[in-house]
């Protein structure tokens, strides 16, 4: 498959091929023989919410090549969970789909067997990666938990510190020792150019950049793929055309009239939920940031990306959820930034995927750059209209237009369950009341009891460590959450007494 695409030089097939015809029993082992520009190019995360263990002095390595298509990770200190794991994510550019997959090098042999390959996307990855899978990468501009976290700032004191550290380790380290281009990582300017840099148009791209880049055209290949695949795409597509860009006019005229009304009422309260879920999420990522609240700053100098008309069709026409459509760990945020322009890139892709049918399209869409939008904005509209009266009349589908929408996602306490049974999160019984109340006023955790923990993960300061992982709570949610286990904890008391 990688030969006759020359755009994948590595595979996760060549990778697994490598361990086993080498015989490679350890991660360390590896390390040396993976291609020289997957060595080369990485992003480190000192405070990662994966399931591989992070630090400063031993960060997560997340190592990248082919423009993103091809990334496995691991980390560097034995006490670190998951430390046996290589984790990678591969791009197949057939199905537009991503493959996650876990490898695992066994301290002891099993039936013969040195390592596990896992299948492509078992429940394990997909608790934080979604159905389908997606990568998972903070929205620009910072990425908490990965060096250089603020886009175009210097480091803080505790990344410096942490740095140098890593550094001075780094070439007698077992793992990390075969890394490469470690001067770049080193260089103040690859995280914060400086004033020359940027007068020489010499500015460094730093690996969280980059990621941010490569991740983001994949992921839009994904959901481009993944909303052709709809059997309304055809009825929609001159109408998602139309809601991208600012090329046209509002998309309520791209429907037809007798939906308008109705599709404009439930349109204003889609944006505002909208809305309100990223403020949320920018709120909450400013207290993963150091010093806290930082990143809330400077995130909202840039205007966020939400695709919103764009995403109401979707989920109201297509009856797909976007729920799982940023990279962002948190679903049921909607914030789209990158460095690039994210929404010029969807709507050039979708573009080019309906102008392959429609001759006229391609031509009016190559004039619209020169002369006025006009001709093309009203040739939308008309075929827009003409195939959603179509539908309307055959099916009475457009009625759905009116009817399907997004609901608040609820978080309840047995929606811990989901991952405390010990492969992803560590084994609570969530599921089971009677049993985690028994245990809810017990333990040692950094916080106190169980339930002392609990509180504390539920709310906002506990930044990067807060949960549900990947979800994240409203007011209304947290309150109602901390009052459950504070007072379950409670009725086990009395019952004791
Ligand atoms: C508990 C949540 C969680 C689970 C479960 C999880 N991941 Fe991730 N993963 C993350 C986060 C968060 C990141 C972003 C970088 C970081 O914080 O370390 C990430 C990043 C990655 C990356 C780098 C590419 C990217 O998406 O940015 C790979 C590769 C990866 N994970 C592989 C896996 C594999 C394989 C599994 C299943 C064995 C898995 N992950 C399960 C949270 C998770
Ligand atoms: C998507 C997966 C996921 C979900 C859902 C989730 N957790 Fe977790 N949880 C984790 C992971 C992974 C860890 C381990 C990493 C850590 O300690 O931060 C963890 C750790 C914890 C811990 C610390 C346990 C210990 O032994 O140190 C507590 C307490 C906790 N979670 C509570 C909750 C509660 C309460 C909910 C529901 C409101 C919840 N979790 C939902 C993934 C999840």
């Amino acid at each position: 498959m990688s030969s006759t695409h020359p755009a994948r030089a590595f595979s996760f097939s060549a990778l697994k091929e490598l361990i086993l015809k080498k015989e490679i029993h350890r991660v360390e082992e590896l390390l040396p023989l993976l291609p020289t520009p997957l060595r080369s190019h990485y992003a480190l995360m000192f405070n990662s919410r994966s399931l591989q263990g992070s630090s400063f002095e031993n960060p997560r390595v997340l190592m990248f090549m082919d423009q993103g298509q091809f990334m496995a990770s691991f980390n560097g200190d034995p006490s670190q969970k998951a430390f046996d794991g290589f984790e990678t994510m591969e791009f197949d550019p057939y199905a537009q789909e991503f493959n996650f997959r876990e490898i695992r090098f066994l301290p002891k042999p099993q039936n013969g067997a040195w390592v596990t390959f896992s299948e492509a996307n078992p429940d394990k990855c997909t608790k934080c990666h979604g159905t389908p899978a997606r990568p998972i990468w903070d929205t620009h501009p910072s990425w908490p938990g990965a060096y250089g976290e603020r886009y175009h700032a210097p480091l803080s004191d505790p990344e410096e510190k942490g740095l140098a550290a890593f550094l001075k380790a780094q070439p007698n380290h077992p793992r990390y020792k075969s890394l490469l281009n470690i001067a770049f990582i080193a260089r103040k300017e690859t995280f914060n150019p400086s004033h020359e840099n940027r007068y020489n148009a010499e500015q460094p791209v730093s690996p969280n950049e980059e990621l941010s880049r490569f991740l983001t055209t994949l992921n839009l290949k994904r959901i481009l793929k993944q909303i052709q695949k709809s059997a309304r795409f055809t009825q929609f597509q001159y109408a998602l055309l139309a809601a991208l860009g600012s090329d046209c006019e509002s998309i309520d005229h791209f429907l037809p009239p007798g939906i308008r009304a109705p599709f404009n009422e439930k349109f204003k309260a889609f944006a505002s939920q909208t809305e309100a879920r990223d403020q949320e999420q920018q709120l909450l990522k400013g207290f993963r940031t150091y010093p806290l609240k930082f990143s809330a700053d400077a995130d909202t100098r840039t205007e966020l990306v939400e695709l919103t008309p764009f995403r109401f069709l979707v989920e109201n026409g297509l009856s797909l959820s976007t729920d799982q459509w940023t990279t962002a760990l948190e679903t049921a945020t909607y914030d789209f930034r990158s460095v690039q322009d994210t929404e010029g890139e969807l709507q050039t892709a979708l573009l080019r995927a309906i102008a392959a049918h429609d001759p006229e399209l391609a031509r009016l869409s190559g004039q619209r750059k020169v002369s006025s939008p006009e001709k093309y904005c009203n040739y939308l509209r008309k075929r827009s209209i003409e195939d959603l009266n179509h539908l309307s009349e055959n099916q009475n589908e457009a009625l759905k237009l009116t009817l399907v929408h997004t609901v608040e996602p609820k978080v309840l306490a047995k929606d811990c369950a989901a991952c405390h049974d010990g492969t992803v999160g560590p084994e609570l019984p969530f599921g089971e009341l009677r049993s985690l109340r028994k245990i809810l006023n017990q333990g040692k955790y950094p916080r106190g009891t169980l339930v002392q923990e609990i509180v504390y993960r539920l709310s906002m300061k506990a930044g990067s460590d807060s949960m549900p992982r990947g979800s994240n709570l409203t007011e209304e949610e947290r309150t109602n959450l901390t009052r459950y286990f504070s007072e379950l904890a409670h009725s086990d008391e009395g019952n004791r007494d």
